[in-house]
């Protein structure tokens, strides 16, 4: 209920990752408040089919693709089917022209990996309140969005799950009087397999999320737990807390979705359906909460476990804490490591285990830098990457002799 004489603003989002699983999630709730959000413009990767279909459908001021051939493409698609006054541009540039348009009013940041870091920050400067799920460019660039962020007065709503979650427990509570973070996390499928098997572990088997459905990248990273180390930097630069502020527990059921510990011994919980749409809704309507069919049945809640984190089974857990006490380079070489490695496990060129071995190894090679420009963090990705490469290219030929 809204109290009398408030009015519903519209919205008008710009959804870069539109494509992606976050994407449509937020697009099914644009579809289901129509009174509430818009589409502005919408910013994807290669996905020509969906894309289309999207630019269809919302009839956005701005579509972007990744590259000039397949924004081409959609032009092409868009003019044989009679839709015109859709602006359609490319890559990076492109993302960016979609997160600082003038008729956007929030910016939903759900592009996965450092891609979406440019057109987060420029939507910063620009002034335009962001739902944030892409962590990966907190995770390498959070000093210089959340000093950029503090700058412009604009709010940083976390949608990543556990984040959102704590964002609502801190509501309650000043923030020296918080004692820990707990993050969640459900373990991923392999908290039970013994150690020594988890070198035969394929694509296939990882893949397989035990409570979330999400986009492949996140998935690996769930199930070597490294997913949970980019989330401690995210909450470290989010909420403006210690490394050793944010702990991990092993919560099977994903139901609680994350917690806070406050310095008199009380731990506030924020418990929900395991469903992206809630973190999202939330992020867009803050300070306000929407009645919504997102319920949580209380009465089928048998039982819930909390375990510690496995950190010999999971050595990413332990990369990501080093990284956090580091922060600057490390931290981006730990993202930027895993992704290059996370696509060579799923391509079969390394194994599972060669994931924890490739960011160690790329750790170990980083020197210590704070890069304080998007600029200087994206060359120390790049760099990352090189060296990611060639570690897998020498593990690979180790793994086929
Ligand atoms: N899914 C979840 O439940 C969840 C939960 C918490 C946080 N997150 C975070 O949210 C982000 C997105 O995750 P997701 O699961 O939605 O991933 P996803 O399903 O793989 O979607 C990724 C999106 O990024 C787009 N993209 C990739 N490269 C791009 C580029 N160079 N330029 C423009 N767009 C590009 C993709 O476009 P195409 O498909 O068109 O190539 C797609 O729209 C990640 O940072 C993830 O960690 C996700």
């Amino acid at each position: 209920m809204r109290k009398a004489g408030t009015e519903i603003t519209l919205k008008r989002l710009a959804i870069l990752g539109s494509t992606g699983s976050i994407g449509t999630s937020t697009l099914s709730i644009v579809e289901q408040f129509p009174e509430r959000y818009g589409v502005a413009t919408l910013a994807a990767g290669r996905n020509v089919d969906v894309a289309f279909e999207q630019a269809v459908r919302w009839r956005p001021r701005v579509v972007s693709l990744a590259t000039e051939e397949l924004a081409s493409q959609l032009a092409a698609r868009l003019k044989v089917a009679g839709v015109n006054g859709i602006e359609v541009v490319f890559g990076a540039a492109g993302t960016v022209a979609c997160s600082t348009h003038p008729e956007v009013d929030f910016v939903v940041s759900a592009i996965v990996g450092v891609a979406g870091l440019e057109a987060t920050h420029a939507a910063i400067l620009a002034g335009k309140p962001i739902g944030l799920a892409n962590k990966e460019c907190m995770v390498a660039a959070g000093e210089i969005l959340t000093a950029a962020a503090c700058e412009h007065k604009v709010p940083i709503l976390p949608i990543d799950s556990e984040h959102n979650a704590v964002h609502q427990c801190l509501r309650v509570g000043a923030h020296s009087e918080v004692k820990f973070i707990w993050l969640t996390a459900s373990g991923g499928p392999f908290r039970r397999l013994p150690l020594e098997q988890f070198a035969s572990i394929t694509p296939e088997q990882a893949l397989k999320h035990p409570t979330w459905v999400m986009g492949r990248r996140i998935t690996i990273d769930s199930a070597s737990m490294l997913n949970k180390g980019l989330e401690i930097i995210e909450a470290c630069r989010l909420f403006d807390v210690s490394a050793s502020q944010v702990r991990v527990t092993v919560h099977p059921q994903s139901t609680v979705h994350s917690l806070v510990e406050y310095v008199d011994g009380s731990i506030l919980a924020q418990i929900s359906v395991t469903d992206m749409r809630l973190p999202i809704l939330y992020a867009l309507a803050y300070p306000e909460r929407p009645s919504s069919n997102l319920t949580f049945d209380l009465a089928a809640l048998s039982h819930l476990d909390f375990e510690q984190p496995d950190f010999e089974r999971f050595p990413c857990l332990r990369l990501a804490y080093e990284a956090a006490e580091k922060g600057g380079a490390h931290c981006i070489a730990l993202n930027a490591a895993d992704e290059v490695a996370v696509e060579a496990f799923l391509d079969r060129r390394i194994l599972f285990t060669g994931i924890p071995r490739t960011i160690e190894a790329v750790l170990a090679a980083t020197p210590e830098a704070h890069p304080d420009t998007i600029a200087g963090v994206l060359a120390a990705d790049r760099e990352a990457r090189e060296t990611a490469r060639s570690v897998i290219a020498a593990a690979a030929l180790r793994v086929h002799a």
